[in-house]
């Protein structure tokens, strides 16, 4: 199933086509795609080039690390995201490589870093939902995570699937309206709260 968000603007088809499904096909990703996500995510701009992300990963057949993963999530990400043949953390390293001190910008970069991953997967024609529903506790005990790296977020990445493959609740979910803020809310200029003109 594709959902395309209705824009007020016509945007680049990847930007349009990209949305975060919770029904997945059951077929594995090739792995030169799974290649080619990552190293969309590697030319991610960060600051003073730190590049302080990873991506610990399973694919479904591995069978033993996928549950371990999938274990970290919470119960309802589990009820959906168990169908996707990938499911992986998201992990920001906590400090400059450079001078060891605090990066105030790793998570801001691990996050851009997500967002070319996720639009490359839409370039593949592949799905991928991102999870903020998972345990950081025992994602970094399962997987050795060192003191330095902080887990953000988990994702689900596969090939889109049918909705009507999901229990009632969800099919709702996934078929309802795709909604967002006006831009008048947030796109300023002069102070905080004054909608820049152009809007
Ligand atoms: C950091 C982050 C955490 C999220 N956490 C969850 C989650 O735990 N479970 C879930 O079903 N969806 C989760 N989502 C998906 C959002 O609900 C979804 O991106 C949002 O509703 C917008 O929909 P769209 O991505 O299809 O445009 C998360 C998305 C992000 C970026």
């Amino acid at each position: 199933m594709k959902n395309p968000a209705v824009t007020d603007q016509e945007l680049h088809p990847l930007i349009m086509q990209r949305w975060s499904p919770r029904a997945f096909d059951s077929k594995l990703i090739e792995p030169e795609k799974l290649v080619k996500l990552f190293e969309a995510a590697r030319w991610s701009a960060s600051c003073f080039n730190d590049q302080p992300w990873a991506f610990i990963v399973a694919t479904k057949d591995d069978t033993v690390n996928y549950q371990k993963m999938l274990d970290c999530l919470v119960p309802f990400n589990v009820s959906w995201a168990q169908a996707a043949p990938l499911l992986g953390l998201v992990i920001a390293q906590k400090n400059f490589k450079h001078n060891g001190k605090p990066n105030a910008w790793g998570e801001y970069d691990l996050g851009q870093a997500t967002a070319t991953l996720v639009l490359q997967a839409t370039a593949l024609d592949l799905v991928a939902h991102q999870m903020g529903g998972f345990d950081a506790d025992k994602a970094i005990a399962t997987f050795d995570i060192p003191e330095t790296a902080r887990p953000i977020a988990a994702i689900a990445i596969g090939y889109a699937g049918e909705a009507s493959n999901l229990p009632a609740e969800l099919q709702e979910r996934e078929t309802a309206p795709r909604e967002r803020q006006p831009l008048s809310s947030f796109v300023f200029t002069g102070k905080w709260g004054s909608t820049s003109p152009f809007i």
